[in-house]
């Protein structure tokens, strides 16, 4: 069951949104990993936090790749908290209709990163999958590997298609867990585009790899 699609056939679009089951969940990785390997814009709408080296200033340096491969956040959040705590505290309101996607390069694709996972607030009355949603894009799941993420996962992807939003593909981060990777595939109804290896250093090498390993 395992290894029957190679991610040679998958068809991946000119824009992707990397999303998660939860936050710390690989999203970041995974997202630079997909802007290296493709020549992909990076773009992350909500940055919440800024104590600690941003996510796009983590993909910058983790890829090598030049400033014009990044576009500027829409918001640059003070504290690490949910993106409408966050804002409240900084005074700002966070309305989806605010947000457009940045150009791609001449290569095409663009790869953008939410925040935290599909249902984190972003203000009294919307949600990250509303920003999904409004930006059009198909959707990449990351997801850990270990105990409890069927559970995460197939809400996530339930979610996603009670809006209709067109799933890519789940990739998991972590050690290989043949029984959960079965499973999200069999309840899910989606492929389990790869599962990406803990790395040590995380590098353009690393992460080079990691999509060849998946995309070839
Ligand atoms: N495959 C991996 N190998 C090594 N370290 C990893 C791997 N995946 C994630 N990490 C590390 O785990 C931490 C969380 O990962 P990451 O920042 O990608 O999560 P995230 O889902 O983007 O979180 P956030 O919700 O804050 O954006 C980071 O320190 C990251 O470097
Ligand atoms: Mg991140």
């Amino acid at each position: 069951m395992l290894g029957d699609r190679s991610g040679a056939n998958i068809h991946l679009p000119k824009g992707l949104f990397v999303t998660g089951t939860d936050t710390g969940v690989g999203k970041t990785v995974v997202a630079a990993m997909l802007a290296l390997g493709l020549r992909a814009r990076y773009w992350k709408p909500i940055q919440s936090g800024l104590d600690e080296e941003t996510d796009t200033q983590f993909v910058k340096r983790v890829t090598g790749l030049s400033d014009a491969y990044f576009a500027e956040e829409r918001f640059r959040l003070t504290a690490p908290l949910s993106p409408h705590a966050s804002a409240a505290l900084d005074g700002l309101d966070i309305r989806v209709r605010d947000f457009a996607l940045p150009a791609a390069l001449p290569e095409g694709k663009i790869v953008v990163e939410g925040a935290g996972g599909l249902l984190v607030p972003l203000n009294s009355t919307q949600l990250l999958i509303d920003l999904i949603d409004h930006l059009g894009l198909p959707v990449i799941l990351v997801t850990r590997t270990s105990l409890g993420t069927i559970n995460h996962t197939l809400l996530s992807i339930e979610q996603l298609r009670q809006r209709s939003i067109p799933i890519v593909g789940v990739i998991m981060n972590g050690l290989e867990n043949k029984i959960n990777h079965e499973a999200i595939e069999h309840y899910g109804k989606v492929s389990v585009l790869g599962v990406v290896d803990r790395v040590d250093p995380i590098d353009s090498d690393a992460l080079q790899a990691m999509f060849d390993k998946i995309f070839s």
